[in-house]
């Protein structure tokens, strides 16, 4: 199976960037960040705060996270048989999301999960520590990067288009504290892997860098292909 993974801070680019790549390619796109927010959520309805706790570990054994691929691209998550699609990105949830996704239980059930399906399908996988930590032999790695200010201007619009009404300095200092506390966590900080490349999306629109991806990985398909012609010349002889 291929992996591709993208990784960087939040409203860098990921989810855009790793949806269409995964739509271009066949492949599936797998968002971790959707998956940590919806076990955020699913605490959060349960009134269980972000520590470890006996109630924690029963909560995530039992809970189940479903994706579903949308016709349009994108896909549908649901907790426990219910849509949660659209609660997973309330500012609420978001704000919160840092604290519950550093903690090591929750992690560790996560990336079992994330694993699975990469063992299943040929997936893009956005997230924190793709890269790093969840598939580190991936074929393709990249690190996406922006200028604060342009992130909190992407987030802007997009709570805009929501009917929310966002403040630009609220979200500026909420990117802040959300990248500051998933950077110096201790279990899989984000972190850029040694072998990935780093795309900074700062002024490039959606298709150049979407182009930009897809020709790194052409290229890289072209060597492997070949390493792997070698390797088959070089054992059959
Ligand atoms: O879309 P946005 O960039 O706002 O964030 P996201 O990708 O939905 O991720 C939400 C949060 O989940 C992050 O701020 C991290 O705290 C956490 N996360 C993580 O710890 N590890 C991942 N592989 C993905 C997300």
């Amino acid at each position: 199976m291929i992996v591709i993974a993208i990784d960087g801070p939040a409203a860098s680019g990921k989810s855009t960037t790793a949806r269409l790549v995964a739509q271009e390619m066949g492949f599936l796109h797998l968002d971790t960040g959707a998956m940590y927010r919806a076990v955020t959520l699913a605490c959060m309805q349960a009134g269980l705060p972000p520590e470890e706790s006996a109630r924690l570990a029963k909560l995530l054994a039992t809970l189940e996270i479903q994706f579903q691929p949308e016709a349009e691209g994108g896909q549908s998550v649901r907790l426990n048989g219910s849509l949660v699609t659209e609660d997973i990105r309330r500012p609420d949830v978001t704000r919160q999301v840092s604290a519950y996704s550093a903690l090591p239980g929750v992690r560790e059930s996560m990336v079992k999960l994330q694993r699975q399906i990469g063992q299943e399908h040929d997936v893009v996988c956005e997230g924190r520590d793709i890269g790093t930590q969840v598939f580190p032999d991936a074929q393709f790695k990249f690190y996406l990067v922006a200028d604060l200010k342009v992130r909190a201007q992407r987030r802007f619009e997009e709570q805009l288009r929501k009917g929310l009404k966002p403040s630009i300095e609220t979200i500026i200092a909420e990117l802040e504290k959300r990248d500051r506390e998933d950077t110096l966590r201790e279990h899989s900080p984000l972190k850029q892997a040694d072998d990935a490349m780093a795309v900074d999306t700062t002024t490039l629109t959606i298709p150049a860098q979407v182009e930009f991806v897809l020709s790194k990985i052409q290229a890289g398909r072209k060597k492997v292909d070949q390493t792997h012609r070698t390797k088959e010349t070089w054992t059959s002889q």
